[in-house]
């Protein structure tokens, strides 16, 4: 379970999140919405540490804010950044074996084929562009690349920075299908930042609204769905799907 306490973050004197307490149980999708600039980006990036920060976040019991961003891969946290950062010049199958280095080190070159499988079962146009460059894929396709990457380090806790951005609406439809199953088949759970309110809440069990570094509002998805508040501010924007 991730455990966020009183978290603070900078940007040398910008102070980009300012308290923020926030929780992932076991098994759960949570998920984190709000404006362009709110700070969403910067809650993944405390967790990853990746950004300098003040306050507690807690895994497992263990504080995170006192190690360094590789050994937070190494206690399984695996970050999929806004913007995929998938190598462009790998073909799919060695962008996916590099996801694999947490997990079997950089000279492991054990059993990483049964998971290449899993994620090509996940995602079979993967399996189709397997030996294609990844600036050949679609965005689409570049998006399950980076998630199938994350999935090689065998991830028990999985950070997505805004999957639907850029992505045509029946294809985000496949894809959040997929998200859904990696957390229902392989009980990973998922904290998800997106800017599309109706997107994030169909797939979570619990959402928070961040507004200029701050929750203002949270609650299980189910109920968010009808806050009135939520529906004028941000389903209203979005509400195509
Ligand atoms: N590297 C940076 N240097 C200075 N300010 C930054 C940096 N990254 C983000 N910020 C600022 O921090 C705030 C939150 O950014 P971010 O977490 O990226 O928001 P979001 O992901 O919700 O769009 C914004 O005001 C942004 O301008
Ligand atoms: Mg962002």
């Amino acid at each position: 379970m991730l455990k966020i306490k009183g978290l603070h973050a900078y940007y040398g004197s910008i102070e980009a999140l300012k308290g923020i307490d926030l929780e992932v149980p076991d098994g759960q999708i949570r998920c984190i919405i709000g404006a362009n600039g709110a700070g969403k980006t910067t809650i993944l990036k405390s967790i990853s540490r990746m950004v300098k920060t003040m306050g507690s976040i807690q895994w497992d019991g263990k504080e995170l804010t006192e190690i360094s961003s590789a050994k937070v891969a190494k206690e399984g946290i695996i970050h999929v950044p806004e913007g995929r950062h998938i190598f462009p010049g790998l073909t799919v199958y060695q962008n996916l074996e590099v996801g694999s280095i947490p997990w079997h080190g950089f000279f492991g070159r054990m059993s990483y084929d049964e998971d290449v499988e899993k994620v090509f079962n996940l995602f079979p146009r993967l399996r189709e562009r397997r030996d294609q460059k990844g600036w050949s894929l679609s965005g689409g396709e570049q998006q399950m690349l980076a998630i199938g990457r994350a999935l090689m380090a065998r991830p028990k806790l999985l950070l997505l920075d805004e999957p639907s951005m850029g992505l045509a609406p029946l294809v985000v439809e496949e894809l959040f299908q997929q998200i859904v199953a990696i957390n229902k088949e392989q009980q990973v759970p998922i904290l998800l930042i997106e800017q599309n309110a109706k997107l994030a809440l169909n797939v979570s069990d619990y959402g928070y609204i961040l507004e200029h570094g701050q929750i203002n509002i949270e609650g299980p998805a189910k109920e968010l769905k009808n806050d009135p508040r939520i529906l004028e501010a941000y389903l209203g924007k979005f509400a195509r799907k």
